[in-house]
């Protein structure tokens, strides 16, 4: 493994699995799969999107190769639209035609779009493969651990899916560099709700860090995932389904969610979308009694790393409510949100009333136009 490499574990069980984060470790796909037993015969399916095919497929593919492995690469198209029925459908087809066994592995090579999808492929695929994740983006350090794989219905987002878990994740920061810019902003906005939800320190470091976080300096990117994935890891290992603690995980997504579905797949990236989202959750924080300031220091944060802190005029807000009822954090008649009671901590609260929703969610679209 390269120097300088940083490691966690997802505990559980005999599930637990690895997270590598450091430089320099595409090159090294093919020896740690050997390391770890994956087995030489069993065909794997390389599934990456355009944009990431040509920049880091090869290196991957090469380095299993050399270790004796067969690999069939799969390009999707790049984007959210990709978590579709029917791009899995061809997946599935991809893996029938290169003779994927009960042995194989899938690996997904991208963000959390190809994450979420080829874990999808992995979950079901004669009933479950080994899966590996090695994900390209900022944002992806939230997806690739914790097991949670979907596609989307056009009606709600992350609707068909399992939990699935892979058997490590290999983060190779390099791969971060060819970032756009806007996804660079986006993969940070879901850094900061890690610290939003868990600990007040890394936020104040973070803020401190911005700078460098944007430039994507080397350390302090590294550290920023480490802390980042360790927050997922402690969660999901107290509580892997959802069951309660993970549901702290959703901070700004019951609003997000629903401006995504509401805006159109792919037009608001997620990462700005939770980042509205975790805005719109401090606000219901005020409203049960909570310290004002924690809406304003929410929206400061991400107004310093470039997100959008408003939802978009175009966003009809009977729109936002009506995808909200169809979102999976909607349970036994209730919304259910996660609330900030201070920065670094929150609680689930399913007595919010709807008309608090829908008064934030106009507020947040009418000051639109005073940005
Ligand atoms: P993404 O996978 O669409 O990647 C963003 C864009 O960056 C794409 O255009 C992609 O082609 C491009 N790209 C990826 N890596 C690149 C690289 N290294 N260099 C240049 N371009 C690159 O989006 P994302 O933001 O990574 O993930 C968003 C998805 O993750 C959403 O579908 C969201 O629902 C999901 N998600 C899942 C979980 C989970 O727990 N499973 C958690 C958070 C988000
Ligand atoms: N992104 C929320 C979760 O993984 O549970």
């Amino acid at each position: 493994m390269a120097g300088g490499t940083r490691q966690l574990t997802v505990e559980l069980g005999e599930r637990s699995y690895p997270i590598l984060i450091g430089s320099g470790l595409l090159a090294g796909t093919g020896a740690l799969f050997a390391e770890r037993g994956f087995p030489v015969k069993a065909p794997i399916l390389l599934v990456t999107d355009a944009a990431v095919a040509h920049l880091y497929a090869d290196t991957v593919v090469s380095s299993l190769q050399a270790s004796g492995y067969s690999v069939t690469q799969t390009v999707v198209p790049s984007g959210e639209t990709s978590k579709s029925l029917s791009v899995f459908d061809g997946l599935i087809e991809a893996a029938l035609e290169a003779g994927l066994d009960r042995k194989s592995t899938v690996i997904a090579l991208g963000g959390g779009v190809v994450g979420d999808l080829a874990g999808f492929v992995a979950a079901t695929y004669m009933r479950g493969v080994r899966f590996v994740q090695i994900p390209t983006t900022i944002l992806a350090h939230d997806s690739s651990v914790g097991g949670k794989v979907a596609v989307n219905h056009r009606l709600a987002k992350n609707i068909i899916g399992a939990f699935y878990q892979p058997e490590f994740v290999m983060y190779d920061l390099d791969t971060l560099r060819s970032l756009p810019p806007r996804e660079v902003r986006a993969g940070l906005s879901e850094v900061i709700k890690h610290g939003l939800i868990w600990n007040a320190d890394f936020v104040r470091w973070c803020d401190e860090h911005a700078g460098k976080l944007l430039a994507l300096d080397p350390e302090a990117l590294g550290y920023a995932l480490y802390e980042g994935c360790k927050v997922k890891a402690i969660v999901v290992s107290k509580d892997e389904r959802e069951n309660d603690l993970r549901a702290i995980l959703n901070l700004g997504h019951t609003i997000g969610h629903a401006l995504e579905a509401v805006a159109g797949y792919g037009e608001l990236l997620h990462g700005e979308a939770i980042a509205i989202g975790m805005v719109g959750s401090a606000r219901l924080a005020a409203r049960f009694g909570y310290d004002k300031g924690i809406a304003l220091e929410t929206e400061r944060i991400f107004r310093k790393f470039g997100l959008p802190v408003r939802i978009p005029s175009g966003c009809d807000p009977d729109a936002i409510m009506r995808a909200m009822q169809h979102d999976k954090k909607f349970s036994e008649g209730q919304m259910v949100f996660v609330v900030p009671t201070s920065i670094g901590s929150v609680e689930i609260r399913n007595d919010v009333p709807s008309a608090w929703v829908r008064e934030i969610v106009k507020d947040l679209r009418e000051e639109t136009g005073e940005e």
